[in-house]
C-alpha cells in the first residue's frame, strides 16, 4: 500500500468529459450519454457523501458548450431541469447544500426560478454542498470579481480581494480535480482556485463514473506530495 500524506479532501472539482464518445461506443444518440452522464452524476454526490467529502464543485455546462446544436443544448437543459425538480423532492432529507455558480444571461427563466428557489431552500443544510458549474467560464468568473471590486471604487485589488468575489467567496480551493474520459486539461474551470490543486486524470469515460472510480481518485491524491513551492 503506497504512503499517504494528505487526508480525503474537502473540496473536489470535477470535469465530467466523454457523455459523447460513451454513447458513440455503443452507436447511441449523444443524449443517451448525456441522459447516462446524469445518472453518474447522482451516484458521484452520494459516494463523495459517504466519504466525507464537504465540498463538490461539478462542471455542468461551460460558457462554451453554447456552441453545440441547439438539439444537444436542450437535452442538456432538460436534464438539467429534471435533477433540480429531483433535488427540490430530495435535497433536504439528505441535508445538501445546493450551489450554483456561474453566469445568469443564456438560462431559460424557468431553470433560472428554479436554480434560485433550490439554492435559497438549501441554504441552511449541514451536508455536502454541491456547486454545479453552470453557464460557468473560470475567466469571467474572474472578470466578474474584478468588476465587483471596480464597482466598490478600489483601485488596485490583491490576490485576497479576488478570492473574496468569486462566485462562491466561503468555499475552500478545491485540493483536488479530476478529469474523465483521457482529456488532460482544464478547459477554463476554477483556473483561479486550481492555483494548488492536485490533478487526477482518468481515461473513464463520465457515464461509467462511480464510487469505486471516486475513491481510486482521493486514494491517488492521498499519496501526493503537496508542497505549495516549498522544499
Ligand atoms: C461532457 O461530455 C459532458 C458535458 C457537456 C457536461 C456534463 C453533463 C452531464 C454530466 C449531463 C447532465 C448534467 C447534469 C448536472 C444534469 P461530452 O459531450 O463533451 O463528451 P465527448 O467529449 O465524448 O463528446
Amino acid at each position: 500500500m503506497a504512503e499517504t500524506f494528505n487526508p480525503t479532501p474537502q473540496h473536489i472539482g470535477i470535469i465530467m468529459d466523454g457523455n459523447g464518445r460513451w454513447a458513440a461506443q455503443r452507436a447511441l444518440p449523444r443524449s443517451a450519454g448525456h441522459r447516462e452522464g446524469a445518472k453518474a452524476v447522482q451516484r458521484t454526490i452520494e459516494a463523495a457523501e459517504k466519504m466525507g467529502i464537504k465540498y463538490l464543485t461539478m462542471y455542468a455546462f461551460s460558457t462554451e458548450n453554447w456552441s453545440r446544436p441547439p438539439e444537444e443544448i436542450d437535452t442538456l437543459m432538460n436534464l438539467l431541469e429534471k435533477t433540480l425538480d429531483e433535488y427540490q423532492k430530495s435535497a433536504h432529507k439528505k441535508d445538501l447544500r445546493i450551489l450554483i455558480s456561474g453566469e445568469r444571461e443564456h438560462l431559460r427563466a424557468d431553470i433560472l426560478a428554479k436554480m434560485d428557489a433550490l439554492v435559497a431552500e438549501t441554504a441552511q443544510n449541514k451536508g455536502l454542498s454541491v456547486n454545479l458549474a453552470l453557464n460557468y467560464g473560470a475567466r469571467q468568473e474572474i472578470a466578474h470579481a474584478v468588476n465587483r471590486l471596480l464597482a466598490q471604487g478600489v483601485k488596485t485589488v490583491t490576490p485576497q480581494d479576488i478570492s473574496l468575489n468569486l462566485y462562491q467567496p466561503e468555499m475552500p480551493d478545491p485540493e483536488l480535480i479530476i478529469r474523465t474520459s483521457g482529456e488532460e486539461r482544464l478547459s477554463n474551470f476554477l483556473l483561479w482556485q486550481a492555483a494548488y490543486s492536485e490533478f487526477y486524470f482518468t481515461p473513464v469515460l463520465w457515464p461509467d463514473f462511480n464510487e469505486e472510480e471516486l475513491q481510486k481518485a482521493v486514494e491517488n491524491y492521498r499519496t501526493r506530495k503537496r508542497r505549495f513551492g516549498a522544499i
